[in-house]
């Protein structure tokens, strides 16, 4: 990649920073949508699922040679946000104009990332009728890479999916008779059961995210009772060490902020021993887990919320200054003074992150 000639600079905030940061405003939903087995799109909960505790004792190895999985090679960007956007545009609907307008998952990249020693990621920014969108710049031999390097792995991610259908019921499959106990149904990744696109701020800075949403805490069959029922569902192995509570408590900053994000008060977590059987299950409060961390009897507590809330609005900050255009004829091109006039060619705008280090913002 040739480097670019214009570049602005963000370094990490120092992870001792104490200083109060930017609020995060209480995400509130604005649409819900559903990904069908097909991959396909219905502006409705028909893939909805509902919390339903998994039996502890259940092998989340089931079902692994019958499960379908979506093609990672396809880029969908934002197709399905702004898709669900369109739906639902109208007075008072939709994102508030001069904001960002995201997946819910690269918002965690962004806030986690002082805590990232390892991985960096690029992503690409895009103003578009007065918001600016981001999507993960992720080109096909990135993608391949990331495929390869995850191809070991595939047995523990779908222990991850398996503990989601055994924690969930399903009112639109047949339960099969010879289904284990507590089966949702067997696991095809195309399906998102419950895609949420949530209104939120951080400071002043207007959001628009979208994010799938595992289960909801509901009698099966009835209407999405809103974010304030909606469940995550994670999976970890057993604990049986210092070394590896310490772990899972630094893997907490992940759940936290995903689920912060997107207004989801509640984490279900299974721990599951090496061979895949589901031996307890623990509940934790999503704002609560931030205080629960800094109890954590240690030399001091792994992560804390203030770099990440601070980073996280700067880097913001740095996208909507340099790439959300002042000329008002292309913040608002349907009102614009001369609506014939071709739409100007937007800019292309990149940031990446460099671990340890910052974020690095240029001109395409
Ligand atoms: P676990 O998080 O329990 O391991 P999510 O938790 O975000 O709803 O994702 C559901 C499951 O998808 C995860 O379950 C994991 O198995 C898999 N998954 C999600 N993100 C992944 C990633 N970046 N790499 C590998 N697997 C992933
Ligand atoms: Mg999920
Ligand atoms: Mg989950």
């Amino acid at each position: 990649m040739s480097r670019p000639q214009t570049s602005h600079f963000l370094p990490l905030p120092p992870l001792s920073i104490r200083t109060p940061a930017p609020s995060y405003r209480k995400p509130t939903m604005v649409t819900t949508y559903s990904h069908q087995p097909d991959r396909t799109i219905t502006h409705d909960d028909s893939s909805m699922t509902y919390y339903r505790a998994a039996p502890i004792g259940s092998d989340l190895n089931y079902g692994y040679d019958r499960r379908v999985e979506r093609d990672e090679s396809v880029d969908e960007h934002l197709d399905g946000l702004c898709d669900a956007l369109r739906e639902v545009r109208g007075p008072g609907q939709g994102e508030r104009k001069g904001g960002i307008i995201t997946w819910r998952g690269m918002m965690t990249k962004i806030m986690t990332a002082p805590y990232e020693d390892r991985e960096g990621w690029e992503m690409t920014a895009i103003a578009l009728d007065g918001s600016v969108y981001i999507e993960l710049h992720d080109p096909p031999e990135v993608r391949a890479r990331r495929r390869n390097q995850q191809a070991p792995y595939a047995k523990q991610s779908y222990m991850g999916y398996s503990f989601e259908s055994f924690s969930t019921v399903s009112v639109h499959q047949e339960q099969e008779e010879d289904w284990p106990e507590g089966w949702g149904g067997d696991v095809n990744t195309n399906v998102q059961v419950s895609c949420s696109v949530v209104r939120s701020a951080i400071g002043d800075i207007p959001l628009c995210l979208g994010g799938e949403v595992d289960c909801v805490k509901a009698e099966p069959g009835l209407p999405h009772p809103g974010l304030d029922k909606c469940v995550e569902l994670k999976t970890n192995k057993v604990i049986e060490n210092e070394k590896q509570e310490f772990t899972f408590h630094k893997k907490l900053l992940k759940h936290w902020a995903q689920s912060w994000l997107l207004g989801i008060p509640e984490i279900q977590v299974g721990f599951r021993d090496d061979s895949g059987i589901l031996r307890s299950q623990r509940g934790f409060e999503t704002e609560k887990i931030p205080r629960f961390i800094a109890s954590v009897p240690s030399p001091r507590p792994p992560w804390t919320p203030q770099p990440c809330l601070h980073f996280l609005y700067a880097v913001l900050q740095l996208v909507l200054t340099h790439a959300l255009p002042t000329d008002p004829l292309i913040r608002h091109p349907s009102g614009s003074v001369h609506p014939e006039d071709p739409l100007p060619a937007a800019t292309v705008w990149r940031f990446s992150f460099i671990p340890r280090r910052g974020c690095e913002m240029y001109k395409v």
